[in-house]
């Protein structure tokens, strides 16, 4: 296993996730908090809505009210695979995406005739901003007798000189499939989920070198402290942590694997590495057992995202209702983009189907 540096990956977590960034992202957690706001923005998404013909697809990252809101519309809370499978299933001409920016154009990639909308189109994700499209075509240059691999977490762009675009929830499956017929494999861009596919598959793979910011700070000590207070827990890891975390863990997976396992595994109670925002679907499914975030890097006043991704939080119920009730934030891609884009992601939808 070969691993790429990539300049860019330690410069985008200083230069994108900057202080103001967090900062606005909590202001925009605090302002929906209020019981009264929440049931007028609450009536005025359904009305907007209906009048619209739209509906909203949301990650389970996404503030625990938006979620809730979306499922009380009949629209659909999902890990980034779901999500992008019900972009392409549901009824309404459009559709709203709660998440982050590769989500939404994920879905327009997979059904061009919606119109795709955002609450923000400031939304976006460090492994995607990591992966500058011209320097991974560089690397893939260089490596033409490799498929191309790439998470679904990155741009438009990136996707449609990729082979295969993978979710973590279908990653494993697909470089099995892939080491089995013999090929080797360019990997980008997350460096810890790499690492982790290169171990579970044993195929040969050369990885990018980036980072999500919010699960590169789980740290393996803290967890190793916290199970000291709770030694009766499960620890539920998703696999873009670092491998000393995922090698503590009782299950690794994918969003909806996590929250499978919570309700599915013999523990009352849990050690969650992965966005707190899910602790809102966990508990709902296993409301008597109890939940707690692995702790991050920072211990308090350092750490950056403290187990809360800052672009998942710039969506709000008041950005949210404005996207209903304007249609604002569209997203546009080129119909050749769009075209070539198009190809690895239904390799993908067909072999999970
Ligand atoms: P899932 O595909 O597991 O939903 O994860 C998406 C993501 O961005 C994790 O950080
Ligand atoms: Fe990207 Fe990490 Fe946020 Fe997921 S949690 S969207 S990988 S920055």
């Amino acid at each position: 296993m070969f691993l790429i540096q990539s300049t860019l990956n330690m410069e985008a977590s200083s230069r994108f996730l900057n202080q103001s960034l967090i900062e606005r992202h909590r202001d925009s957690l605090n302002k929906v908090e209020g019981p009264a706001n929440k049931d007028d923005l609450f009536e005025s998404i359904t009305h907007n809505l209906k009048k619209n013909k739209a509906s909203v697809v949301s990650h389970y990252y996404v503030d625990p009210l938006i979620q809730e809101i979306t499922e009380k519309t009949g629209g659909f809370v999902g890990d980034s695979l779901e999500m992008a499978k019900f972009g392409s299933r549901c009824e309404s001409e459009n559709l709203i995406v709660c998440g982050v920016k590769f989500m939404a154009e994920t879905a327009k990639i997979l059904s061009p005739e919606k119109s795709i909308f955002v609450p923000t189109l400031e939304s976006t994700c460090s492994l995607d901003l990591g992966c500058p499209a011209d320097e991974l075509k560089e690397l893939k240059n260089k490596h033409p007798e490799r498929e191309l691999v790439v998470y679904a977490n990155t741009s438009a762009e990136v996707k449609a000189m990729s082979d295969w675009v993978v979710t973590s929830s279908i990653a494993k499956e697909i470089i099995e499939d892939l080491h089995f017929e013999g090929k080797k494999i360019l990997w980008a861009p997350d460096k810890y989920l790499g690492s982790y596919l290169q171990k579970e598959t044993g195929a040969d793979m050369i990885l990018w070198d980036s980072a999500c910011v919010v699960h590169e700070e789980f740290k393996s000590n803290g967890i190793k402290d916290l199970k000291a207070l709770h030694p009766d827990a499960g620890v539920l890891v998703h696999p873009e942590s670092p491998p000393e975390v995922i090698e503590m863990a009782d299950a690794v997976g994918s969003t909806s694997h996590l929250i499978k396992a919570s309700r599915e595994l013999d523990f009352d109670k849990f050690i969650v590495a992965t966005d707190k925002s899910i602790f809102y679907k966990m508990s709902q499914f296993s409301p008597n057992k109890e939940f707690f975030e692995a702790p991050t890097g920072g211990v308090g006043s350092s750490c950056k995202s403290c187990a809360h991704c800052p672009w998942m939080g710039l969506n709000s119920l008041y950005n949210l209702d404005k996207c209903v009730l304007e249609l604002n934030n569209e997203i546009q891609l080129d119909e050749s983009l769009i075209k070539s884009a198009k190809e690895p992601l239904d390799k993908m939808i067909q072999f999970n189907a």
